[in-house]
C-alpha cells in the first residue's frame, strides 16, 4: 500500500470515529458500513473501514481477498501488524478498508490475559485516524472484547435498527454496555444515529416500529431510513456497493442521503 495516498490529505475537521453496532445479528450493520462508507466517498469524505467482525463481510461486500501472508486486522490487535501495513484501497475513490478474516475470532480469547486488552484498537488507530474525515467500525454481533475494544476507540455509535418485529429487543442491553463503557473505558463516547433498516413503505408494520423507534430515541433516528430492496443485498455478491452496483436503486439514493445527514451531524 502507497503510504503517501493515506497520508496527503489531512481533513480540515477533526475525524470522527463511529462504531456500527447492535448485538442482534443482520439488522443491517456492514450494509450499513459498506454503503454508508461508499456514500461519504462520493461525497469527497475519507473514509476507513475497519472490518471488526469475523464473518468480514464488510472486506467480502468490497471484493477484497486477502492472500496469504497479508496482514489483517487481527494481526493489527495482536501488535504483528500497524494499520498502515493492513490498509487495502476499495473500487471506491477516497474510501480504504483494514479487512477482518476468521482469525479474529480467536482474538476474543487470546487477548483476555492482556494489559489494557480494550484498548488495543485505540492504540493502533492513534496517529491514523487524522488522516481521515471518519473511520467506520462494522461491529460483530456480540458484546464481548472486540465490541468492548471498537467502542474504547469509538466517539460515537451509529444503531442500525431493523424495521420488524421486536426491533427494540437487546437495545437496553446495547445502552448497558454503553453505559459501563463510559464509566470504565470512554467517558466522552455518544449516540451519533439511529438508522431505520430494511424499511417495507408497504406494510404497517414498518411504519408501526418506525414511530416506536423515534418515541425512544427521539431526534438521534436519522430521517433517512432505509429501505427494504434486493438491489442492496445483491450488491455484496459482486463486491460492489450498491451506489456502484445499482446507482440509481432507492437502496443506494437512501445511503447518499443518510451520507449528507451524517456529514450535517458534524
Ligand atoms: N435494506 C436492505 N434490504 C434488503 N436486504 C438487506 C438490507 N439490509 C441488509 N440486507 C440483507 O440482510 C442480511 C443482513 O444484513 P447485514 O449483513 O448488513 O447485517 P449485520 O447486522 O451486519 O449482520 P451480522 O450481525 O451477522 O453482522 C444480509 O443478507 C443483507 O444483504
Ligand atoms: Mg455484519
Amino acid at each position: 500500500m502507497d503510504e503517501t495516498k493515506v497520508k496527503r490529505h489531512k481533513p480540515d475537521a477533526p475525524s470522527r470515529v463511529i462504531a456500527v453496532i447492535n448485538q442482534k445479528g443482520g439488522v443491517g450493520k456492514s450494509t450499513t458500513v459498506v454503503n454508508l462508507a461508499a456514500a461519504l466517498g462520493e461525497n469527497n469524505r475519507k473514509v476507513l473501514i475497519i472490518d471488526f467482525d469475523p464473518q468480514a463481510n464488510t472486506t467480502s461486500g468490497y471484493g477484497i481477498e486477502v492472500e496469504e501472508g497479508e496482514p489483517t486486522v487481527y494481526e493489527v490487535l495482536a501488535g504483528e501488524a500497524s494499520l498502515e501495513d493492513a490498509l487495502h484501497e476499495t473500487c471506491v475513490k477516497k474510501v480504504f478498508l483494514v479487512p477482518a478474516s476468521i482469525d479474529l475470532a480467536g482474538a476474543e480469547i487470546e487477548l483476555v490475559g492482556a494489559d489494557d486488552r480494550e484498548m488495543a484498537l485505540k492504540g493502533a488507530l492513534e496517529g491514523v485516524r487524522d488522516h481521515f474525515d471518519y473511520v467506520l467500525i462494522d461491529c460483530p454481533p456480540s458484546l464481548g472484547l472486540i465490541t468492548l475494544n471498537a467502542l474504547a476507540a469509538s466517539d460515537s455509535m451509529l444503531i442500525p435498527i431493523q424495521s420488524e418485529y421486536y426491533a427494540l429487543e437487546g437495545v437496553s442491553k446495547l445502552l448497558d454496555t454503553l453505559a459501563a463503557v463510559q464509566a470504565r473505558l470512554n467517558p466522552d463516547i455518544t449516540i451519533f444515529g439511529v438508522l431505520l433498516t430494511m424499511y417495507d413503505r408497504r406494510t404497517s408494520l414498518s411504519a408501526q416500529v418506525a414511530d416506536e423507534v423515534r418515541n425512544y430515541f427521539g431526534k438521534r433516528v436519522f430521517n433517512t431510513v432505509i429501505p427494504r430492496t434486493v438491489k442492496l443485498a445483491e450488491a455484496p455478491s459482486y463486491g460492489l456497493p450498491v451506489t456502484q452496483y445499482a446507482r440509481y436503486n432507492n437502496g443506494a439514493r437512501a445511503y447518499l442521503q443518510l451520507a449528507k445527514e451524517v456529514i450535517r451531524r458534524g
